[in-house]
Parts: C-alpha cells; sequence; structure tokens
C-alpha cells in the first residue's frame, strides 16, 4: 500500500484521468478498466460504480492493484482472451495499455464490444510523433512537465512498460474513426491522446 494519498499522487496518467471520470454514466452499474496497472484508477472508479473490474495480464501489479481496494474485482487475465461477457460494462476504459497489445483494430473492437449499449468507452493513449503538429504537442507538453513536475508529487507506477508506441498518433484517428464510428479523438499535451466513444 502506498504511503501517498490518491489526490497527492500525480504522474502523466493520473493527470487525465478527469477525462475518465466525468464520462462515467449517472447510472453506470458497472465498470472495467483494461491494463488496470497498480489499480488507481479502478479504485476512483469503485468510489462512483458499485461494480468494477479491473484487468491486467502482470501478477505482480495486481497484488498491488489488491492492496489498493480490496472491493475491485481484480482479474488476471488478457482482455482480449479472457472471458468477460460482452456489452455488460457501462463503462470501459483503458489508460496507457492500447499500445501494448499490437493489433489496433481489434483492440479497439474489443473494448467497444465490452462496452454496454447506451454506455461509454474512454481509452487514454501513447502514440508516436509522425507529423510537425504532433511535435508541437510534444513541446507543449514537455512545458508543462516542468510546471506540473515543480508542483506535484511525481509518483512511478510498477507496471510493465512498451516502448516506442508501435502506433503513430495518425494510424490510431483513421482506425478508431473507423473502428468505433462516431468516436470522438483529442491530442493531449502530456504525450497521450483520448478517444472518447457513447456507445448507441
Ligand atoms: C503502462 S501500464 C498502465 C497501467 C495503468 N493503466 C496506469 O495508468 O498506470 C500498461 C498495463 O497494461 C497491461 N497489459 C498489457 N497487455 C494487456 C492485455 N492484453 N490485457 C490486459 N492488460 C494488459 C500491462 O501488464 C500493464 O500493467
Amino acid at each position: 500500500m502506498t504511503s501517498l494519498r490518491h489526490d497527492e499522487r500525480w504522474n502523466h496518467n493520473i493527470h487525465y484521468h478527469s477525462y475518465v471520470l466525468e464520462a462515467v454514466p449517472p447510472r453506470a452499474r458497472t465498470a472495467l478498466d483494461v491494463g488496470t496497472g497498480n489499480g488507481v484508477l479502478a479504485a476512483a472508479l469503485h468510489r462512483r460504480v458499485p461494480s468494477v473490474t479491473g484487468i491486467d495480464t502482470d501478477a505482480q501489479v495486481l497484488v498491488s492493484a489488491r492492496a489498493e481496494d480490496p472491493g475491485v474485482n481484480w482479474v488476471l487475465g488478457d482482455v482480449l482472451t479472457h472471458p468477460l461477457v460482452p456489452a455488460s460494462f457501462d463503462l470501459v476504459t483503458s489508460v496507457a495499455t492500447v499500445h501494448h497489445l499490437p493489433d489496433l483494430p481489434r483492440t479497439l473492437a474489443r473494448l467497444g464490444d465490452l462496452t454496454a449499449r447506451g454506455g461509454s468507452l474512454v481509452i487514454i493513449g501513447l502514440a508516436r510523433s509522425s507529423r510537425p503538429v504532433d511535435r508541437a504537442y510534444d513541446l507543449a507538453g514537455a512545458v508543462q512537465h516542468r510546471w506540473y513536475g515543480r508542483s506535484r508529487q511525481m509518483w512511478e507506477h510498477t507496471a510493465p512498460t512498451v516502448w516506442p508506441p508501435p502506433h503513430t498518433y495518425t494510424q490510431v484517428r483513421k482506425v478508431a474513426a473507423s473502428v468505433l464510428p462516431g468516436s470522438r479523438w483529442k491530442r493531449l499535451p502530456m504525450w497521450r491522446y483520448v478517444i472518447r466513444w457513447d456507445k448507441p
């Protein structure tokens, strides 16, 4: 268990949790956090949603997730193959994880399948810069990182990481538009993007 309270911890993923927490549907009963890592987001969701599942392929990181909130349903498994019930989650979230799964169309389709009708999917992801506009965001991110780094307490997660991401921002945007029609995509400065999809 960490000695820092949730709201004292900061890193580039936690910084963008607000996009996820804003998307919690008002009467959400179920949520799934994919690639939950240390479980910080799943635990925050559990303060708003009665039944939360956090799935991850790494057994070690789930030990720390369990300590974060024993009331979350922590699942050791691969989101692509674990027998999760399709269309059963009012909110599906995934932070800094989609780039761990190289088949992007399959991954986005799977997350969409798991989302209940009328529910929402929110992905905070990492991608590679390939265009000048990407590099402008990266520069803005570096300035923000310095700014927040001075005033916040940087917290290092212990989940497995993958670098570099296999897809560019442009590729992710195109795949999201095709696999999740009607989804909204936005570039975020600190080396991230957000996709929000409200399932019809
Ligand atoms: C960079 S970490 C991010 C963890 C956490 N979401 C956060 O924001 O700190 C990515 C996580 O995805 C998990 N992961 C990778 N592939 C996965 C898969 N196929 N199914 C479920 N989890 C996966 C990794 O084990 C790792 O814990």
